[in-house]
Parts: C-alpha cells; sequence; structure tokens
C-alpha cells in the first residue's frame, strides 16, 4: 500500500521510480516480468498517469525495463539481467509450494476492506469489535501478574487454561473432558489444519457440509484431500448421505458444524443428531464437530453438542474463543481421545512449539472469572438485536426479492436472492456502493446466495448497509 510522500522535496515520479527500482531489485518483479500498467500503477498510487510515465523513462534509461507497443513494460532482461547482481525469481517461490492461496473471492474482500476501511462490513466473519470484551480482559490484565514465567511451556497447551476449559466445558456444554483429553490450539482453524495434515493422508476422501464454511478454504486441497458433499436441509445433514459416501468413497471422516450452521445459521435437529452419531458409530466413521457457535443461542441454551452424545467415542470436538469473545485472542481447542491430542501436540511442537503463553493466560483468567457469565449474556442480546436490525432493514428494501430463514444464534444470515444475477457483478457493484458482503459460491453453493455477517457490521450502520446492497441489487 505503499505510496509517494507529497511532502518530500524529491519529486513524485522520482520517489515512484526508486520504489519500483527497489521492487525489482527485491526480485518481487524478475527480470522478464510484467509490471502493473501506467494507468493501473497511477490508479493504486494516487497521482497522474504522466507521472508514472515520467518515472518509467527513468527505469527505462537505467536499462532496468524495456517496453513494447502492445506488450506492456518488463522488467529488463538483457541489461538488467546481465548485471552481476541475480536475484531469486521470489514470484515462482511464491507461486510454488503445496500449499494452495486463498479462493479469489475471499483475497478480494481481504483487498477491497484494506482499500477502504469505509465499506459497512456484513464480510467479515468475526464479532464487532463493541462486542468483544475489552474492558474485563483489561481489568483483568491489570489486577494479574502474567509473567510468571515465559519461557518454551506445553505445546499441549497451558495447564491452568485447560483446567478452566474442563469445568467450561462440563458447565456450558455437558461434554465431561479430562485436562490430557484437550489440546489448545490457534483457533478452530488451526485445529483444521492439524486434523488435515496430521490425521489424514493425500488422497484421502472426506465428506464436509454444503454449502460449508469448510468449502472456503483450499487448506483441505492443499492436504490432498478429496472432498465430497453432505447437503444441508432445515434440520441439518442426512444419515443416508453419509453411508452412501461412505459406501462409494470410502470417506475417512466427517466435518460438521451442528449449531448455527455457517454460513446458513441451521441448528441440527435433536432427532438429527442422534441419527448421525449412529450413522458414525456403525461405519466407525470420525466426525468433527466443529462448534464456535453454540453459546450465541439467543434463548440461552444451546442444544447439547454431538460430543455430548457420543457413547462410542466417534467426535472429534473443536472449540473456540473466537465468535464467543474475540477472535483476535486466537484460542481455540480439541477435544480428543489421549493418543490424538499426544500425536497432535507432537506436530505442534515442531510446527511452532505451541501457542504463545499470553493470551493462554489471559483466557484461562477470564474463563473463571465473575465476568464471563454477563459478557454471554449480552452477547446474545446484542446479536438478536442486531439480526433483528437487519431482518427488519431487508424486509423494508427487498420485500418480495429474497428469502431467508431466521437464525436463532450466530452471527450470519444467510439470504437467497430470487433475481438470477453473477455474484462477481452484485459484489462489485455493491463495494462501489459502499457495503461488503460474502457471495454464496465460497461456501460451495450457487450464485443467488449471500452471506451477511449482521455480527460484525456496528447496529447503527446496518441499514444504511442494507439500502446500498439494495442499491446495487436494483441497479443491476
Ligand atoms: C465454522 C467455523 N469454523 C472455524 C472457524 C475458524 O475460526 P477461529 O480459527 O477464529 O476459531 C470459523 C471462522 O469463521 C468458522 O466459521
Amino acid at each position: 500500500m505503499w505510496k509517494p510522500d507529497r511532502q518530500h522535496k524529491k519529486p513524485l515520479y522520482i520517489q515512484i521510480a526508486d520504489h519500483l527500482a527497489h521492487r525489482i531489485g527485491c526480485g518481487e518483479f524478475p527480470p522478464g516480468s510484467l509490471l502493473p500498467s501506467e494507468r493501473k500503477l497511477a490508479e493504486q498510487l494516487d497521482v497522474n498517469r504522466s507521472t508514472v510515465i515520467l518515472a518509467f523513462a527513468e527505469l527505462r534509461a537505467a536499462g532496468m525495463i524495456e517496453s513494447r507497443t502492445g506488450s506492456g513494460t518488463r522488467v529488463s532482461t538483457s541489461k538488467w539481467g546481465a548485471t552481476p547482481k541475480l536475484t531469486p525469481n521470489w514470484r515462482r517461490y511464491a507461486e510454488g509450494g503445496n500449499f494452495l492461496p486463498n479462493v479469489p473471492f475471499l483475497r478480494r474482500i481481504r483487498e477491497a476492506l484494506l482499500q477502504n476501511p469505509q465499506l459497512i462490513d456484513f464480510a467479515s466473519g468475526e464479532l464487532a469489535a463493541d462486542l468483544a470484551p475489552i474492558q474485563e480482559i483489561t481489568k483483568l490484565m491489570s489486577e494479574h501478574q502474567y509473567t510468571s514465567y515465559l519461557g518454551y511451556d506445553n505445546p499441549q497447551g497451558y495447564i491452568p487454561l485447560r483446567q478452566a476449559l474442563v469445568t467450561y466445558l462440563s458447565d456450558y456444554r455437558g461434554i465431561k473432558a479430562t485436562e490430557s483429553s484437550i489440546l489448545i490450539t490457534s483457533g478452530s482453524q488451526q485445529s483444521l489444519h492439524l486434523i488435515a495434515q496430521c490425521l489424514l493422508a493425500p488422497g484421502d476422501a472426506i465428506a464436509i457440509e454444503d454449502p460449508s464454511y469448510n468449502y472456503s478454504l483450499p487448506m483441505f486441497q492443499s492436504a490432498g484431500l478429496r472432498l465430497f458433499r453432505l447437503p444441508v436441509d432445515e434440520h441439518g445433514v442426512q444419515p443416508d448421505d453419509i453411508r452412501s459416501l461412505y459406501k462409494k468413497h470410502r470417506i475417512k471422516m466427517v466435518f460438521l458444524n451442528p449449531n448455527f450452521h455457517n454460513p446458513t445459521g441451521t441448528l441440527y435437529s435433536e432427532e438429527r443428531r442422534q441419527q448421525v452419531l449412529d450413522a458414525a458409530s456403525e461405519l466407525g466413521l470420525p466426525i468433527v464437530e466443529d462448534d464456535p457457535f453454540s453459546l450465541t443461542a439467543y434463548d440461552g441454551s444451546p442444544p447439547p453438542p454431538l460430543k455430548a452424545l457420543d457413547s462410542s467415542g466417534s467426535v472429534l470436538y473443536i472449540g473456540s474463543f473466537s465468535k464467543i469473545a474475540a477472535s483476535g485472542l486466537r484460542i481455540g481447542w480439541m477435544v480428543a481421545p489421549h493418543s490424538i491430542v499426544e500425536r497432535l501436540a507432537d506436530a505442534r511442537q515442531q510446527i511452532d512449539f505451541g501457542l504463545s503463553i499470553i493470551p493462554q493466560q489471559v483466557v484461562a483468567q477470564f474463563l473463571q472469572s465473575a465476568y464471563f457469565a454477563p459478557h454471554l449474556e449480552r452477547l446474545r442480546a446484542q446479536l438478536q438485536f442486531k439480526r433483528d436490525l437487519t431482518i427488519e432493514a431487508l424486509n423494508s428494501e427487498l420485500s418480495g426479492l429474497i428469502e431467508y430463514a431466521v437464525p436463532q444464534g450466530g452471527l450470519h444470515l444467510w439470504v437467497k436472492l430470487l433475481p438470477d444475477i453473477p455474484d462477481n457483478k452484485l459484489f462489485e457493484e455493491a463495494v462501489k456502493k459502499g457495503v461488503i458482503f460474502v457471495p454464496g459460491s465460497v461456501y460451495g453453493s450457487d450464485a443467488s446466495f449471500v452471506r451477511f455477517t449482521y455480527g460484525r457490521a456496528k447496529a447503527e450502520e446496518i441499514q444504511e448497509g442494507i439500502a446500498k446492497f439494495a442499491d446495487a441489487l436494483r441497479e443491476l
């Protein structure tokens, strides 16, 4: 996001030429690579095109770049390549490796939010800043000593946090865990990554919900896994779909998000929970239960997780602090058989030596404090309020053009658009109007769905944001 400094005494075109020369010198633009067009650079750097033309002329005179009509401007291969300094081709490295880049829409969302922080944000899947327990955490941090030990800690996780989670899991989720059956992770995302990398092998087949948050994670493809879909209806996935995927593809694991499912908000029915568990134990098939949203249940009583009903030991349970407190703390956990916890803790030792001890101490204190229960109560009321504002705005702006089910917990509203509009066009038009959302295709669904994360937007922006979205839709 570098921009030339207008107050500096060096002319803008020289600053730009120096900046480009530096990026070429670092190998960001290797010999032969195409530079952005003059028009695009002028737009990015907020200068006139003539300033970029002058900067290119400087670099051309230094033999660093070559322009050919019709084929753009490239880093010189002859003169520049002939200098004694040979820079590695960093772009080739950046595009190599086994780990796939994020899906294009998610990269575009990140870029649009960086370019315009004023966008009304219904896209980021997290809580708004004012819903995080900042004051409570600040108070706890001032009251406790946090630095009695700052060496490498147990890669399985800080013991007092695991102990606090044993009580939390029993009180809030009906799960009987012990501290040795808990692994602390850097959010649920790391739990998913560890499972994909350490418990499965390239070529293994897994089943994920359709639509699914997991569909937006190329991480599974990076691990060489083959993904098969389980359609989600208003009660959850169908157990017979699990059986038939097992028969056809010998799936090795099933990934489910049964409480206020991302993106649809679905809460699996009691009957479906039992049927899914029955299918898993009949096939000896592990279920990964990803449960970040359950404590947001607006009526204050989330149903028991699969893990609490699991009599055959089929469930690997994943929890997180991200959607009930703050995603930036990066605290998640997994409850699993001891052999799995040991294996994954060993992997953590090799990957990052475990999570930083400080957020683990903070969360252990917070969970045990008198602040936690009132925080949850406030969070639920605020989320429900934002849900209602969003629905009210959608009904007044887009009545007859949309369909949705009213979520009873979570942060998201999954909306079907009745007009058939390509999602990239709608997305770009909405961004132009000042609002951003996630198109349904990111979750593997067709183009006529969108996800609005009302939990992220500010209450006072919701009506305006939906009105802007409606404008974009009408325009197309
Ligand atoms: C269903 C689901 N699982 C996992 C995650 C990852 O969250 P975190 O790593 O912050 O716990 C998310 C985040 O949006 C999610 O929606």
